[in-house]
């Protein structure tokens, strides 16, 4: 079985103290940084952009994992990917036609490509790019906005993805993503997940350390 990551979300952390923020996660055992992109457009909120990913680069070493939740990525991976991203993720659903363009466009600035479905996404969506990715990522909230509830069902697309990836010996990274707190994670984990976002657990949390710890 694969060691699980936990990438926390700075979606809730203190944007006026990022850099302390940050440092908190990193010292605390966080493996990856989460970056939430919003739009307001693809999702009804407006949080992160460019030059934020670029100073970020300049404060860790960790991992930064870009979760694009924008209309049209390809547009914006070549920036994204100049201002320091490791990962860069797209939803399938903002992709149109470009999918298969978005996920070559990553992989052209040797940066790490994910796919994600939303909730009400199926697998089936997907399925033709699997072994393309690094990894995949099962929303399991409304992408949108930190703090909501984990949808259980997600999990059952995480079974399919993990299935999917034994039958064809694909190696990528399950990601899941929203509501995920130390009994969600347990579920996630025994579905199949190996790579855990947490943005509210963590960055709530009076000790990020256990918090983090109780999610491995
Ligand atoms: C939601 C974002 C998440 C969010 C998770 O659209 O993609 O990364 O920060 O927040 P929690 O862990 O609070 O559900
Ligand atoms: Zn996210």
């Amino acid at each position: 079985m694969k060691k699980v990551l936990i990438a926390p979300s700075i979606l809730s952390a203190d944007f006026a103290d990022l850099k302390n923020e940050i440092k908190k996660v990193e010292e605390a055992g966080a493996d990856w940084l989460h970056i939430d992109v919003m739009d307001g457009r693809f999702v009804p909120n407006i949080t992160i952009g460019i030059p934020v990913v670029r100073a970020i680069r300049k404060v860790t070493k960790m991992p930064l994992d870009v979760h694009l939740m924008i209309v049209e990525p390809l547009k914006y991976v070549n920036d994204f990917a100049d201002a320091g991203a490791d990962i860069i993720t797209a939803h399938v659903e903002a992709c149109g036609n470009d999918a298969l363009k978005t996920i070559e466009a990553i992989k052209q600035k040797n940066v790490k490509v994910g796919i994600s479905i939303k909730p009400n996404t199926p697998v089936k969506e997907i399925e033709n790019l699997l072994d393309m990715v690094d990894l995949v990522l099962v929303m399991t909230v409304e992408p949108g906005f930190g703090g909501q509830s984990f949808i259980g069902e997600c999990l059952d697309k995480v079974r399919e993805i993990k299935a999917i990836a034994e039958k064809r010996n694909l190696d990528f990274h399950i990601q899941v993503d929203g509501g995920v707190n130390a009994e969600t994670a347990k579920l996630c984990v025994a579905a199949g997940v190996d790579v855990l976002v947490a943005g509210s657990y963590v960055y709530c949390a009076n000790d990020v350390k256990a918090a983090i710890s109780s999610l491995r």
